[in-house]
């Protein structure tokens, strides 16, 4: 009886240490002082039966405990009605905060999404690419070999040196290649991205810039397909009819191929250091896709046609936000990017 008496005053001291509310401190009350099950008050009930020895120790150690226990539990009470029980704070609560920033998607993904979102709503697919490549893809099979002058349009960045035969992907006209080789037309799809090229830098002009290449393969494609969706998505971009001027070009992977300028938005057309004062900025290449790649992609051109493009993406965003200079874009100066 002395041992279960020691062992509720143990069992009492751990349950009411951690206490921090006026509910668990009742519940607690309840176990051990609780008028039918209590555990406390179950041994005082039974002390009756005991023989009158028995009856003044344990009795006697009984009252004594529940003495114990009543005391604790009123001086928890009190410590947690003044809320010494609470978290103890030792600083000043009502100074102010500091401001933890936040910051938020750089302009140019602002855009690429909001060009993304433009294409899904036109039903394309939006995949992405590897931007390290390698000869094969950015130029063999792209109609563009070893010796053709074509390669020199571009100064290319090789990852290391010339042998590995590995580069920072000049354009992303290498994904039309590889998205193909695990589809099969019709296929509509995008592929935004960084391409990479040793540029002499201007104010429209960076040694890397984003581009969306754009594959379309189907039946009966031909270039009016080409020239309606670039209207589409130019009139989506900017909310407005925007003049547009073709021009033929070439580019090995395409045939016929096209050079798609934009009245420049910045200027009105009169002429600024962005569009070099011709009134007109240089948007994308285009064309519609040549047999000789088509067959590299595992396409039989006898039956099937596509067109292709790849849009500069620096300008539009520049044209669509009023900036000036493309070098802001990859600058990573806050005053820039906070403005968007
Ligand atoms: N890849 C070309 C470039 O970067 C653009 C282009 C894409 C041209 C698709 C034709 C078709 O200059």
């Amino acid at each position: 009886m002395q041992d279960r008496l020691e062992q509720i005053k143990q069992n009492f001291k751990k349950d009411i240490a951690g206490i921090l509310t006026l509910e668990s401190l009742e519940e607690i009350e309840k176990k051990y002082l609780g008028r039918k099950d209590g555990e406390l008050t179950a041994i005082l009930k039974i002390l009756k039966n005991l023989s009158p020895e028995e009856k003044a120790t344990i009795g006697k150690l009984a009252n004594e405990i529940r003495q114990e226990i009543e005391g604790e539990i009123s001086s928890t009470r009190k410590k947690i009605e003044h809320g010494a029980n609470k978290f103890s704070v030792d600083f000043d609560i009502t100074l102010p905060g500091k401001e933890v920033e936040q910051g938020h998607i750089h302009p140019i993904n602002q855009f690429i999404e909001k060009l993304s979102n433009i294409f899904l709503s036109m039903g394309f697919e939006i995949i992405e690419g590897n931007e390290v490549e390698n000869e094969e893809y950015n130029f063999d099979l792209l109609n563009i070999p070893a010796d053709h002058p074509a390669r020199d349009k571009w100064d290319t960045y090789f990852v290391k040196n010339r042998e590995q035969k590995l580069l920072l992907r000049t354009h992303i006209s290498p994904m039309q290649i590889r998205a193909m080789r695990d589809r099969q037309p019709p296929v509509r799809l995008v592929v935004p991205g960084r391409a990479f090229r040793h540029e002499s830098v201007d104010a429209s002009h960076e040694t890397t810039f984003y581009q969306c290449e754009c594959l379309v393969i189907d039946k009966n494609i031909s270039l009016t397909d080409l020239v309606g969706t670039l209207k589409i998505v130019f009139q989506k971009i900017f909310d407005q009819d925007v003049k547009v001027r073709v021009r033929p070009s070439f580019f090995p992977f395409v045939e016929p191929g096209l050079e798609v300028d934009m009245s420049c938005l910045l200027c009105g057309g009169k002429g600024c250091p962005v569009c070099k004062h011709k009134g007109w900025v240089e948007m994308l290449g285009a064309g519609m896709v040549h047999p000789k790649v088509l067959e590299n992609m595992g396409v039989d051109p006898n039956e099937y046609s596509g067109f292709a493009f790849g849009l500069g993406v620096d300008r539009l965003m520049m044209a669509l936000y009023g900036v000036d200079d493309i070098r802001l874009i990859h600058k990573g100066d806050l005053r820039f990017n906070k403005q968007f």
